[in-house]
């Protein structure tokens, strides 16, 4: 099996006390293996940056535990802890970067703290800049990058000291989609090219959806849905999944579904999942079977590694029941909406 970069298990914390005692996670349990792109959603105060200071540990659970590459790390003195916490690398929604120094001290500032010397630093801060596109900006102050640029200067600096993980808390959140998809982009070729795991805390599933394998959805502080992502999507448990996921469910009150719901015939919805056209499936059930198919409702949802088609059919005649076997039999997962 994978090895694991984080387990969390049983993970509780709670601020405050008495009547403002605030019960921020409650019964965690995460492992993420690594090398994995992993995803943390949840809305407003479900507990995602809670979560992100357990797994750094500037944060103290209550109880459960934290394995950071199979040592727990609440059970460690400090001074293994600071050693520790130099494997995790933060990237955070407002870039934090020392806004009276260059682009290249900021990025080196890392690799000062850990008294790297100085013609190791200048070699590492060159390679950091290749890989971040910011080569020509090495002398410029943060003041005069863009937001994109900037973010781009404090992935560099989060993977100066070569951590093993890095943990993004709303990277992308103050950018706009085209910046955020290039930023995106870089962290991935990050995570592939580095082999580091990369930990994805957001409140967008667009996010998870563009680079995340794996996602854990967090509300009130419980976790409501764990899995792989094309599975929450093709069939998530949960109204919260659902909701994140804007499934074409949400769109059942478009005219043209509501008007279909007064005529005759069944509805379908049906669902494809890979890379392969849905064409040959939906024409071959056609002629086979001897069936009218009316497409009321489409859309392809582009996931990590995979595409994910939704179609809401009505199909008329004698053998809908033996049309509807068939695309089951080729690996479309079918829900009748209206039965005739
Ligand atoms: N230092 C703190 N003291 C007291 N309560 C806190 C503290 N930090 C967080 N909380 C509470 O814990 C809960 C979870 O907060 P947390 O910041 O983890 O949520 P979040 O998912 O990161 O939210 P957001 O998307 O707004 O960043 C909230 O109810 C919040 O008010
Ligand atoms: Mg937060």
């Amino acid at each position: 099996m994978s090895e694991k970069a984080v387990v969390i298990k049983n993970l509780y914390k709670s601020y405050g006390e008495g009547a403002n005692k605030v019960e921020a996670l409650k019964d965690i349990n995460i492992e993420i293996n690594k090398g994995e792109i992993y995803g943390i959603i949840g809305l407003s105060g479900a507990g995602k940056s809670s979560l992100v200071r357990c797994i750094n540990l500037l944060e103290v659970p209550d109880s459960g535990s934290v394995l950071i590459n199979g040592k727990d790390i609440t059970k460690i003195s400090l001074s293994e802890l600071r050693k520790e916490r130099k494997n995790i690398g933060m990237i955070f929604q407002h870039f934090n970067l020392l806004m009276n120094s260059t682009v290249y001290e900021n990025i080196a500032f890392p690799l000062k703290l850990v008294k790297t010397p100085k013609a190791e630093i200048e070699k590492r801060v060159s390679e950091l800049l290749e890989i971040v596109g910011l080569s020509d900006k090495r002398d410029v102050y943060p003041a005069q990058l863009s937001g994109g640029q900037k973010q781009r200067v404090g992935i560099a600096r989060a993977i100066a000291t070569k951590p093993d993980i890095i943990m993004c808390d709303e990277a992308t959140s103050a950018l706009d989609p085209e910046t955020t998809k290039s930023i995106l982009d870089l962290i991935k070729e990050i995570n592939r090219t580095l082999k580091v795991t990369v930990i994805v805390i957001t409140h967008e599933m667009e996010v998870i959806k563009a680079i995340c394998d794996r996602v854990t959805m967090l509300e009130e502080g419980r976790i409501v849905e764990s899995g792989g992502i094309t599975d929450i999507y093709i069939e998530p448990k949960t109204d919260t999944a659902k909701k994140f996921f804007k499934a074409i469910d949400t769109e059942l009150d478009n005219r043209v579904y509501q008007k279909a719901l007064k005529e005759p015939g069944r509805i379908i919805k049906a669902v494809f999942r890979g890379e392969g056209s849905t064409d040959p499936c939906i024409s071959n059930m056609i002629k086979k079977y001897d069936v009218d198919a009316a497409i009321l409702l489409g859309n392809i949802q582009s996931m990590e590694n995979m595409l994910v088609g939704t179609l809401v059919l009505r199909i008329n005649g004698a053998n809908t029941d033996e049309a509807i076997n068939y695309l089951k039999e080729n690996d479309v997962l079918v829900e009748v909406l209206k039965n005739g």
